[in-house]
């Protein structure tokens, strides 16, 4: 999934259509996770909730949580027998403690990161399992260099992208202990001729509001041509994806 940690809302219309390769990727992960029937499971930034409902079909007791009520609104319809809320990734908490948090492609929305391992820490059992994947440094590097390059502003982008080291060092000072680390290219096709602009349509959403439709238009084939040789690969864009995949152990204590 991919839910924002802001109060911005997004177009679930277009995240169902257009990017569902959003939680089909995040179906890798799932052995990752081996949710076991019974096991009490958080899905943390669940988006329209495809993947919780797919934990759910393994057996477990699964909650989605997401910081946008319209994405928990199109996850209850689309799966009305199974639990959701929203919650901020930042400041969440459960009721009882869970045996482990899962989160797919949220995580680089978060800025700040230490809260987010704090509130899944206390989410868990001691035992519990962290398991996530997310963007790692170097995550959409080309198309971001595009858009700052068209817009001739610097540091737009509002995502965190951490290298590998990096956050295993923020979870093994917080707690948990990391069993397993990847930072990996993802080449990501994106549907249609249109892929690349409808990717930054519904992801750099904030950079390109209030602008007249005719200049957005003018500014995304502005972008398409100074990445074209790059991610436009037989006759399909392709975007330069890296995740950040991990699996942590939450530790007894914070020693
Ligand atoms: C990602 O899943 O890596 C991602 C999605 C949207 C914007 C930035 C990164």
């Amino acid at each position: 999934m991919a839910a924002k940690t802001t109060a911005q809302t997004w177009d679930t219309d277009r995240y169902q259509t257009q990017h569902d390769f959003v939680w089909q990727y995040g179906e890798g992960l799932l052995p990752l996770l081996a949710a076991q029937p019974g096991e009490c499971i958080l899905d943390l930034g669940c988006g329209t909730g495809q993947l919780t409902q797919q934990i759910s079909a393994s057996g477990a007791v699964v909650t989605g949580i997401d910081a946008d009520p319209a994405m928990i609104a199109q996850a209850q319809q689309n799966y009305p027998h199974l639990s959701f809320a929203q919650a901020d990734a930042q400041n969440f908490t459960v009721p009882d403690p869970v045996d482990a948090v899962f989160s797919n492609a949220v995580l680089h929305w978060v800025s700040d990161p230490i809260a987010a391992i704090w509130s899944i820490h206390a989410a868990l059992k001691p035992g519990g399992r962290f398991v996530a994947e997310f963007g790692g440094r170097g995550n959409v590097q080309t198309i971001v260099a595009a858009v700052e390059a068209v817009l001739g502003q610097t540091d737009l982008h509002p995502w965190y992208f951490p290298s590998l080291a990096e956050y295993a060092q923020l979870l093994e000072s917080n707690g948990f202990e990391v069993t397993y680390a990847q930072l990996y290219d993802r080449p990501t096709p994106l549907k249609g001729k249109h892929g690349l602009a409808n990717w930054i349509r519904m992801f750099c959403d904030r950079t390109l509001t209030d602008r007249p439709d005719a200049e957005i238009e003018t500014l995304l084939s502005q972008i398409e041509d100074r990445v074209r040789s790059q991610l436009y690969i037989d006759g399909q864009w392709v975007a330069d994806y890296r995740r950040l995949r991990l699996v942590a152990t939450r530790l007894d204590s914070q020693s």
